[in-house]
């Protein structure tokens, strides 16, 4: 791709509004700050600078432009990064052909079979199925919306049209679509499953004529289906989790189905399994904020406990909506009606004091023994919140509540602080990144070639000096960066980034110099001092080869003259150093 052109879509693009669609974003000094997406971040270490129009993290270096976040953030090609952010700045690119994804075919097939339920529950067998769906409140924009379908009571519908089409059997035993040669879904309603781009990857069916078998059947794991590595909805909800600042995490699908016939269309579910780390890197993908609205009933409450500790543990906000009655949303929603949901949502409470209200039920405040644990956990609970003002709210609360002296508390919560801050040190400098430990000689390279990118008398000073960088991948970089400046009659690190995108062999190294931080404007003196440096390397560098030159050498006259030119190298080393 032309680079100009590369330059001007990065140029009319501001890293900091871009960055900040896809995770939270505050400002703090120069820079903004976020929860990193590359690594499981629990403190905002990803820096932007709106000035350098570059992101980088302090814990897992990753660093770069705008075009290689969202790379990276999407898991896609530098090119269809670039059109992305192309169309959103009203610039089209064709992207040339997409690279088949291997399991296309896979796909097409899930696609095909999808259609063909689809039409089933149109068609004059689908009657009392969509009965069915009439009586859940389904309309038939939502059946539409969600693709949802019928598989007819017979075992070989789905496995005929397939093989007729010519597909192997083998291959739909495999997807999951057959079983032992047969239908997998006989009699079902089929709702589709999607991966996160909202490809048709999986199937639940549902029976809906009171049959006495599972409730649901879900497809198996396949290639194309890892039901850990999904969340229903993922990609319908967001773009409307990013426009609300938080995403709503349900059990069940129907839950979620149900919340978008209101409105509420940035939900996902984990389809009744317990949340996975894969499962929370797409949450925090979507938002710094999750909602919990689980089922109502006892296992929801535990689910509710359960996955808010993970969401807190991964340095997410999270917030819950507890349901009465034992509902689940859906029901809860057709029980008391989309306004009454719609304002739990918005008095939805913070985990900790949910927590709390659950622990408190059921104890005993006249038996001491109950009442000591009641309050050990409180205080727990407390521990865990870092506003200080908030805890000593909880803390004057728990005291009203439960007639114990303030000040007790307080000296309580303060030994449980102490030690947490002692293990939350320990286990920093655990996370503290191992940088190899650079010589002043790789410093110095660095350095200079992080003012060649922000400074161009820097790019001046090296090439008029003719210095040479001892080591390849400095050379080459610090000779492509004069090649950009010669060509261009500029440079930044962002478009020098986008630049440089083919050559992967020196990404890591441009990524640590990218995450170097260092003054914007270096002095002279300073510069003049790294350039020695590295001459002074050279030198000796040279003196050593001479050496071996020597020793190997048996004609006194050579062995003479290189011993002079050794001389004069050491007495310019030396004169330099001063
Ligand atoms: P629920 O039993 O709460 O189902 O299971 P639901 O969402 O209320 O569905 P309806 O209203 O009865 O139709 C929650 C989730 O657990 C999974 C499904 O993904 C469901 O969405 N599940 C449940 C199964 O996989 N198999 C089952 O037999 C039941
Ligand atoms: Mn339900």
């Amino acid at each position: 791709m032309e680079q100009s052109l590369l330059n001007k879509i990065r140029e009319n693009t501001d890293i900091v509004e871009f960055i900040g669609k896809y995770i939270t974003l505050e400002k703090k000094g120069k820079n903004y700050f976020g929860l990193c997406p590359f690594h499981n971040d629990t403190n905002p270490s990803l820096s932007v600078s709106r000035e350098k129009q570059i992101y980088k993290c302090f814990v897992c270096g990753e660093a770069g432009n705008v075009f290689n976040f969202l790379m990276k953030f999407e898991n896609i090609s530098f090119k269809e990064a670039v059109r992305i952010v192309a169309e959103e700045i009203g610039i089209s690119i064709d992207s040339g052909p997409i690279k088949e994804d291997k399991n296309k075919v896979f796909y097409d097939i899930y696609d095909i079979a999808l259609k063909f339920y689809q039409n089933n529950l149109l068609s004059s067998l689908g009657t009392k199925a969509r009965e069915y769906l009439a009586n859940r409140h389904l309309t038939m924009d939502i059946i539409k919306e969600f693709q949802i379908g019928l598989s007819l009571d017979k075992r070989d519908n789905l496995t005929n049209m397939l093989t007729k089409k010519g597909y192997d059997l083998k291959v739909l035993n495999d997807l999951g679509l057959t079983t032992n040669n047969y239908d997998t879904y006989i009699n079902r309603i089929i709702f589709p499953l999607y991966n996160t781009k909202g490809v048709v990857n999986g199937f639940s069916g549902r029976i809906y004529n009171g049959e006495k078998t599972n409730k649901y059947l879900n497809s198996k794991e396949t290639v194309i289906f890892k039901k850990g590595e999904n969340l229903f909805n993922y990609h319908r909800a967001k773009e409307e989790a990013r426009k609300s600042k938080y995403v709503i995490l349900m059990e069940g699908f129907m839950a979620v189905i149900r919340a978008y016939t209101i409105g509420v269309k940035n939900c996902v579910a984990t389809m009744g399994t317990s949340l996975t780390s894969n499962q929370i890197s797409l949450l925090k993908k979507l938002s710094n904020t999750v909602y919990l609205s689980l089922d109502g009933d006892k296992a929801g409450q535990t689910a509710t406990i359960n996955n808010g500790k993970m969401l807190v543990e991964a340095g997410l906000n999270v917030k819950v909506i507890p349901l009465s009655d034992n509902l689940d949303p859906d029901d809860f929603i057709l029980k008391y009606g989309e306004d009454k949901f719609k304002s739990l949502i918005s008095s939805a409470i913070n985990y900790n004091d949910y927590k709390i209200q659950i622990l408190k039920k059921g104890v005993n405040f006249q038996s001491s023994t109950e009442l000591t644990n009641y309050i050990n956990s409180v205080l727990g609970e407390i521990s865990l919140v870092s506003d200080e003002i908030k805890r000593e709210i909880m803390l004057k609360n728990l005291a009203n509540e439960t007639n114990v002296w303030y000040n007790t508390l307080e000296k309580k919560l303060n030994e449980i602080l102490n030690t947490k801050d002692y293990k939350e040190k320990e286990q920093e400098i655990k996370v503290i990144p191992k940088k190899s430990k650079k010589d002043k000689y790789e410093k110095a390279m660095q350095t200079l070639i992080y003012y060649m990118l922000t400074n161009r008398d820097v790019i001046n000073l090296v090439i008029n000096s003719h210095l040479y960088f001892p080591i390849d991948s400095y050379r080459i970089l610090a000779r492509e960066i004069s090649y950009f400046y010669e060509k261009y009659g500029y440079i930044n690190m962002a478009d020098f980034k986008s630049y440089m995108e083919n050559n992967n062999v020196l990404n890591e190294t441009f990524n640590d110099i990218l995450a170097l931080d260092l003054d914007n404007n270096p002095n002279r003196n300073t510069i003049l001092d790294y350039l020695m440096v590295i001459k002074n390397y050279n030198k000796a560098l040279e003196i050593k080869r001479l050496e071996n030159l020597i020793m190997n050498e048996v004609d006194p006259l050579e062995q003479a003259k290189i011993s002079n030119q050794i001389m004069k190298l050491k007495m310019e080393s030396e004169n330099n150093g001063k």
